[in-house]
């Protein structure tokens, strides 16, 4: 079989049966100077092979660029990214930029935006946290089907509430989104008063190459890389859980993710923020991640103005807290640039690669002045805490108030035929219950995770929901509205929001992991019909 036709095939999942079969001696493939222990290490699932068949010819990616138009086209698109200097990832991409383009839109824009696929698998759009029309939420198999590989979607919508959003593949999201198929989306209100508006968007990867599949579960990934002959066994989709049984028992291993990077660049090669003395700056940070990181911010006072992207009312300044933010979630900070110098922010602990999660402010025309040194390992710093932070305020719901409905999801890890399943009431996608309510209908939900060492970021897709209680105890401060809702293990959270977008949506954890492995339920209107008929042969995986 001669390299021509494997690269022309490039698009058939067939692909990675032939790569897997000549793994030896796809000679071509490795002609751009990559070394072997990448290649061999990015073929866990079997899209991998061929992505990677089309990365390694492509060149490196762009700086993630700025778009502020309101109608355009987003193309997915391999690529390879250098997250530091001699760290090239083979990498999915829109536009070539991982992160991809910086959307701004004002609020009331109407905006068009054209997904191109030309990945070798079918892909698809989700924005993140933005109420849109359920037929623009971007789930394969229940808004539309997942984009093949040469067509296009286009998602029309109006951004109609101003804050930090983001979007990414909802296709085998566990996977895509592991690649690198994300970026920010910022609706801009009227009237803006920042000086500086920065996006700070975490992730993190596995140093080795290779995305979700493979690291999921205790597989040894650094005896996967010294082992050329070892692609057969990674690409059994079958192996992607790791050990029988180890999963359930010890919660959920992560440890392979040991690169972490910020806007697509870790350590000394993230972009720094330039400020300058008398700015305001807001700091739009994202976790793009299925992990929580703790962030500590050098030698400024700062304030939480909005969660998901939503306000928080009267917001106090904060000095050496930390700000855990978990996966899928956003924190707008704040902060008056009154203290030259240069300075982290960075996320404080002791995972693997914690210190590639560092990007320094640095004043415009301010050498001599105070020049910062991480202090990474430092603990015993409080952490920001939601549930008593600014003042009370307007605010929709009430612990008190009747409800059209009271819903209870019981999070939970279990093991089932030998691998770590993770469940709502006992149940795995897609045998869970559907939460069913009418159009107007006000909704309680309360949330508990019975997991034992597994945080769970429970989102809920087009809409928002308000904190109102943790742990039985109502919240303080100002009312806490948001979509993605971190629960640590042992933790109980009552929210309530007004079921107004109607739809079949998606409500699941935001530790993709979890979700593909069956943390994933719907909010379903009883009095909506949906006029789309998936095709069962477009390969959609909308978890
Ligand atoms: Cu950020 Cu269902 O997704
Ligand atoms: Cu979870």
């Amino acid at each position: 079989m001669s390299i021509q036709w494997v690269r022309a095939a490039a698009a058939a999942s067939l692909l990675a049966v032939v790569l897997a079969g000549c793994s030896g001696k796809n000679a071509e493939n490795h002609k751009d100077g990559m070394d072997h222990t990448k290649m061999n290490t990015d073929s866990a699932p079997s899209s991998a092979t061929a992505a990677h068949a089309d990365a390694a010819a492509k060149s490196n990616t762009e700086a993630t660029p700025v778009i502020r138009q309101t109608e355009f086209t987003l193309t997915a698109q391999p690529g390879n990214l250098e997250v530091e200097s001699g760290k090239t990832l083979p990498v999915w991409t829109f536009n070539n930029a991982v992160p991809g383009p910086e959307i701004r839109v004002q609020q009331g824009d109407r905006v068009k935006i054209t997904l191109q696929n030309e990945l070798p698998e079918p892909v698809s759009i989700h924005w993140h946290g933005l109420p849109v029309p359920i037929a623009m939420d971007g789930i394969p198999g229940v808004t539309q089907n997942a984009v093949p590989p040469g067509q296009a979607f286009t998602y029309e919508f109006t951004a109609n509430t101003a804050g930090t959003y983001w979007y990414h593949s909802h296709q085998d999201s566990v996977n895509q989104i592991d690649r690198g198929l994300y970026g920010s989306f910022i609706v801009e209100p009227k009237g803006d008063r920042a000086d500086r508006d920065y996006v700070v968007m975490l992730d993190e990867w596995m140093s080795q190459g290779g995305a979700a599949d493979a690291g999921t579960g205790s597989m040894d990934h650094s005896q996967m890389a010294a082992d050329p002959h070892s692609s057969a066994v990674k690409n059994d989709p079958h192996s992607a859980h790791g050990t029988p049984g180890a999963a359930a028992a010890a919660g959920h291993d992560m440890s392979m993710y040991d690169l972490l990077t910020i806007n697509g660049k870790s350590g000394a090669s993230v972009q720094s923020l330039a400020v300058k003395q008398g700015d305001n700056v807001r700091l739009r940070i994202i976790n793009a991640g299925y992990k929580s990181h703790v962030l500590h911010l050098h030698g400024h006072e700062w304030r939480v103005t909005a969660t998901d992207g939503q306000p928080v009312h009267n917001p106090q300044p904060l000095k050496d807290t930390l700000l855990a933010i978990a996966p899928g979630e956003r924190y707008d900070v704040e902060f008056q640039a009154n203290n030259p110098g240069q300075w982290y922010l960075e996320a404080h602990g002791t995972e693997p690669g914690v210190k590639g999660l560092k990007i320094q402010l640095a004043y415009e025309g301010a050498s001599g002045h105070h020049s910062d040194a991480p202090n990474d390992s430092a603990a015993n710093l409080p952490v920001f805490n939601l549930t008593q932070y600014g003042q009370p305020g307007k605010s929709a719901f009430t612990l008190e108030q009747p409800y059209d409905l009271v819903y209870t999801m019981d999070l939970g890890t279990e093991e089932k035929n030998g691998t770590a399943v993770y469940t709502i009431n006992g149940k795995a996608y897609p045998e869970t219950d559907a939460v069913k309510v009418k159009k107007g209908d006000n909704v309680m939900v309360k949330l508990v995770n019975r997991s034992k060492s597994d945080d769970h970021p429970m989102h809920l897709h087009g809409h928002f929901f308000q904190v109102l209680s943790k742990n039985g105890k109502p919240l303080e401060g100002s009312p806490i509205v948001k979509d993605t809702l971190n629960l640590k293990p042992g933790e109980t959270y009552v929210v309530a929001f007004q079921a107004d977008n109607s739809g079949d949506w998606m409500f699941h954890c935001h530790d993709l992991h979890h979700a593909s492995a069956g943390m994933v339920t719907h909010l379903v209107y009883s009095d909506y019909k949906s006029t789309f008929v998936a095709d069962p042969k477009a390969g959609n995986k909308p978890e």
